[in-house]
């Protein structure tokens, strides 16, 4: 073991390909490689900070999230999965962060603006709002974890947590490392529609999504808009499908892909029907390992978070115990 890895995901349900390619995917290879120390949670207390009014969905979501995790693949043998709020030390560290973080780093955040813009129905003018990275720091020095795989939207976050950081160790004296963001190159994933896939397009493809419905959404993708008709040459690199290929079909038949679409050898539906095959039998062992997981006597999702939650609960008190003394609250014994 080299180094201890951490990421979250806020509890959104179910695992579309983009949450897997984007993030999940990466969780996987890096807990079976064995290198690191691994730890992926449930960010359910960054889920309040923009949902914080409208928590029914919450708890739903965080077991359809974690069902898919481990029918993807995630190990918690390998690696600890657990729910944020189970484990307090998170909000403690953050509150301690949250003392020597200037405002203006936390306001200068670009996507900061962006959000409240984008969430106008939402009253994202919180101290918890504004104060996302710094939890989101406590998340990642609470174990102190030195790399922290993570979507490019997260590289400015990134960026305060090693400032946040290396604040702390100036003042109190060593006690974290400065994580680092590992960048996994991830494949473009668009939704059906051609924007980036997400649930709030309503445009998600879910990696354990049942086969007739993957079909009757990938029968309904938009493909190259110039080629109106049968006869007309295609543009694999204009069609939404096409990336779907390159992920699913084999490479041979993606080299065919290519060139029977720039000469119109092959027609749209015929190419839909060739991607399905090759879609659904990628899924089908996920399918599958949701179904068991979901026919298992007991409730495996809680039994995964009740052990994870207390792995990580006794790792992240060991660290705060640490800080307390650091910080120097207490009198000396
Ligand atoms: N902000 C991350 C996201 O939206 C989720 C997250 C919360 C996270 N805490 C983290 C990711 C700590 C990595 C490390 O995807
Ligand atoms: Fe897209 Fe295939 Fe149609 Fe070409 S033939 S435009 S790659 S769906």
């Amino acid at each position: 073991m080299t180094g201890t890895v951490l990421s979250g995901l806020r509890p959104t349900g179910r695992v579309h390909l983009g949450n897997y390619f984007g993030a999940v995917k990466n969780w996987v290879d890096l807990q079976n490689s064995g290198k690191y120390r691994c730890y992926f949670f449930v960010a359910d207390l960054h889920a309040l900070t923009t949902d914080y009014a409208d928590t029914q969905s919450l708890a739903a979501n965080t077991r359809e999230a974690v069902l898919d995790w481990l029918a993807v693949g995630l190990d918690p043998a390998k690696a600890t999965v657990f729910l944020q709020s189970r484990v307090p030390q998170h909000a403690e560290l953050a509150l301690y962060f949250s003392m020597i973080t200037p405002l203006g780093w936390l306001e200068r955040v670009p996507t900061y603006k962006d959000q409240i813009e984008q969430l106008r129905s939402k009253d994202l003018g919180t101290h918890g709002f504004l104060g996302y990275p710094v939890l989101m720091t406590a998340d990642i020095a609470v174990y102190r974890a030195d790399l922290v795989p993570v979507g490019e939207d997260q590289a400015s976050h990134l960026e305060i947590s090693r400032e946040i950081v290396r604040r702390f160790n100036g003042l109190y004296g060593d006690v974290f490392p400065e994580p680092k963001a590992l960048f996994t190159p991830t494949p473009k994933v668009n939704g059906i529609d051609g924007r980036k896939m997400s649930k709030s397009y309503g445009n998600t493809i879910g990696i354990t999504e049942g086969a007739e419905s993957v079909r009757e959404k990938v029968m309904a993708m938009v493909t190259d808009p110039a080629r109106a008709r049968r006869q007309d040459p295609g543009r694999p690199d204009h069609c939404n499908l096409f990336p779907f290929h390159q992920l699913y079909s084999p490479p041979a038949e993606v080299a065919v892909v290519d060139v029977e679409c720039r000469t119109a050898a092959r027609g749209c539906v015929d190419c839909k029907k060739h991607l399905i095959g090759n879609l659904n039998a990628a899924l089908e062992p996920f399918r599958a390992r949701r179904a068991a997981l979901l026919a298992a006597s007991s409730d495996v999702v809680r039994d995964v978070l009740h052990a994870g939650d207390a792995k990580a609960r006794t790792a992240a008190e060991a660290t705060m115990e640490k800080v307390r003394a650091a910080v120097r609250l207490s009198p000396e014994p």
